[in-house]
């Protein structure tokens, strides 16, 4: 099963992919947290995007389409797998189609503008494994330390609220009109984002299953 999950920054994307990963044993392969890898290991792709994702913008097009046919080249990718931040844009989804990849579900996670600022400024992440946190609605068992691996939760840089507002602007003129896009292939499923994790989580395994 080949699924996208689509929404605005901050929306749940990366928490349901990790869901669906457990759930279904789909791997997810998220652009961005690629994209930050690169950057922490200074290689040439990481030195491209970093002034990119810092400022809130989008890497450009070409840089991101090849990495992704890289990726899900891979072997792990090819009982299929949950894209998280990827189509961004329209010559991204149409770069998908015409490397002939089936896409099965895409799944929008809605939450409005005026939630996703809470949800920026309360996250934290590992510095080295990248798993995601909140200093509200998901705590690590000891504060600062990840539960996975021992690492040191951070701030990531783009998550100032000067920059998710940007990135909001971002989300809203370029990522928005997938939505059109498909939809009018009738492959959209709209989860309402909920206060709590586990009740979007409860929505996004119906929207998989084809229940919603
Ligand atoms: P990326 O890493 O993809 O960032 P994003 O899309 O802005 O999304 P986030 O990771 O911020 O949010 P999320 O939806 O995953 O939310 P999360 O689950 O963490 O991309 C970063 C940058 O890389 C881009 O700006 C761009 O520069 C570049 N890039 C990446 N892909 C690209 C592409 N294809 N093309 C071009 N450039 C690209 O949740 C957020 C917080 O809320 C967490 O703390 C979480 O615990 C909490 N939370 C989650 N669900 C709930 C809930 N139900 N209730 C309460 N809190 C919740
Ligand atoms: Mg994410």
């Amino acid at each position: 099963m080949n699924l996208i999950l689509l929404g605005a920054p901050g929306a749940g994307k990366g928490t349901q992919a990790e869901m669906i990963c457990k759930e279904f044993d789909i791997p997810t392969v998220s652009t961005g947290n690629i994209l930050r890898e690169a950057v922490k290991k200074g290689t040439e792709l990481g030195l491209k995007a970093k002034s990119c994702m810092d400022s809130g913008n989008l890497v450009p097009d070409e840089v991101v389409i090849e990495l992704l046919k890289q990726r899900i080249s891979e072997d792990d990718c090819k009982n299929g797998f949950i894209l998280d931040g990827f189509p961004r844009t329209v010559p991204q989804a149409e770069a998908l189609d015409k490397m002939g990849v089936r896409i099965d579900k895409v799944i929008e996670i809605y939450v409005p503008d005026e939630k996703i600022m809470g949800r920026l400024s309360g996250r934290r992440v590992c510095e080295d494994c990248g798993a995601s946190y909140h200093t509200e609605y998901k705590k690590p068992d000891v504060c600062g330390i990840c539960n996975l691996c021992g690492g040191k939760l951070v701030q990531r840089k783009d998550d100032d609220p000067k920059i998710v507002k940007d990135r909001l602007t971002v989300f809203h003129e370029q990522t928005e009109p997938l939505k059109d896009y498909y939809s009018s292939k009738g492959k959209l499923v709209v989860v309402e984002g909920q206060e709590e994790v586990k009740d979007t989580t409860a929505l996004t395994f119906k929207a998989v299953r084809g229940n919603l």
